[in-house]
């Protein structure tokens, strides 16, 4: 059988809470979310969460909550999946692409100052592969600027930066919970700030831009029915049913960590050397939940790596496409050539199978494929 570069790994016991959960009364809006969301938080060291539809339904929903619109600058990384900038750029604003680290492939700090300007509302940094970006220098240059610092963790929900959680440091955080993210709902996200005005603008765009607290309203002598807009929303609500899942996921993250963890360091210890190869770094400060495991292949032997290791049953992806090379912005002008060193790293980048459920065997076989496409 083929081996995924990703895949969920589900339970009786997750079956069993999405069955139970279906013949409740909530569906959706229901005590599932609340407690998805508290138990969210807890795991990213913060008071409270957004659950919401899909990593990309929270970009969407912070970047609105934050009102990031017409005449603003988004600085973000291109090497990421294209919703991180897709999403403040159908809020109107302007990306502003800021190169990586040629290790890390993460935002580097010094690109980021170098394209501040007035018009900065948001730095938008990706923790790539799982590796939190260094969020310490991020948060001085966002401070400076008066913009938010916002940390898309699609991929790291787990990970410690300095010894603190991903989500309790930037200003806002979103996560994905894609399936084959390091904790699936099938879809879903959630948002989590430092800043409580962030997170109530993002949550009540995620809920069709809703208000209902009594001290909020414009018009509060109404009745008990009585709600209103004040922003325009969508509904990126996640439902109790998948709420469950997630519920039912949580209790074995730290066991996803330490399975990821395993893999990470077996595939270290088993492609040291090879020469073509460029293995992930980690920095020292920083103990990441890996998402992702991707290797840089030299020579200009990717496509014939990546294309021999699918023939042979090994699923590679190549996370990712600079996101700025995405016709879309092609068609708004941006040109090839603008961040070399995330091109450079595109150029040679294959993602290896990397998931909780990745037997011993089949990592066997994808370092045998590996090898064999090398020699
Ligand atoms: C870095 C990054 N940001 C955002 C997203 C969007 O998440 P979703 O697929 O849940 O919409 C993904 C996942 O595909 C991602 O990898």
């Amino acid at each position: 059988m083929a081996i995924p570069y990703g895949r969920q790994s589900i339970s009786d016991e997750d079956i069993a809470a999405v069955v139970e959960t279906l013949s409740t009364d909530w569906l959706t809006m229901g005590p599932k979310v609340t407690e998805f969301e508290a138990a969210i938080a807890q795991r990213a060291g913060t008071t409270d969460a957004a659950a919401v539809s899909s990593g990309t339904a929270a970009l969407h929903a912070a970047y609105a909550g934050i009102g990031v619109g017409k005449g603003d600058e988004v600085i973000t990384s291109p090497m990421t999946f294209v919703a991180t900038a897709a999403t403040a750029a159908l809020q109107g604003a302007t990306i502003r692409f800021a190169d990586v680290q040629p290790d890390t492939a993460n935002i580097d700090p010094a690109a980021v100052e170098a394209l501040v300007s007035a018009s900065t509302r948001v730095i938008a940094g990706v923790d790539y592969a799982g590796h939190p970006v260094d969020l310490d220098e991020l948060a001085v240059i966002a401070r400076s600027a008066g913009a938010v610092l916002l940390e898309d963790a699609a991929h790291s929900i787990a990970s410690t930066y300095r010894g603190r959680p991903v989500g309790s440091i930037a200003d806002i955080t979103t996560f994905s919970f894609f399936p084959t993210k390091n904790l699936t709902t099938a879809e879903g996200g959630a948002i989590v700030a430092t800043d409580d005005a962030l997170l109530r603008g993002a949550r009540e765009f995620s809920k069709q831009g809703l208000v209902r607290d009594p001290a909020r309203l414009r018009y509060p002598d109404e009745g008990a029915w009585h709600q209103e807009v004040h922003e325009f929303g969508i509904n990126y609500r996640l439902p109790d049913v998948l709420a469950a899942l997630g519920l039912s996921q949580l209790t074995r993250l730290d066991a996803f960590k330490a399975r990821r963890t395993a893999i990470f360091e077996r595939y270290q210890a088993e492609l040291a050397d090879l020469d073509g190869l460029g293995l992930p770094v980690r920095r020292d400060y920083v103990d990441p939940m890996w998402h992702l495991f991707p290797v840089r292949v030299k020579d200009g032997r990717r496509r014939e790596v990546f294309d021999y290791m699918r023939a042979n049953g090994v699923l590679v992806q190549v996370n990712y496409i600079p996101a700025y090379w995405h016709p879309v912005f092609e068609d708004l002008g941006y040109q090839r050539g603008m961040c070399p060193v995330a091109e450079q790293f595109y150029a040679e980048e294959i993602s290896l199978p990397m998931f909780a459920a990745l037997s011993d065997d089949d990592q066997s076989r994808v370092i045998d494929v590996l090898r064999a496409a090398l020699a």
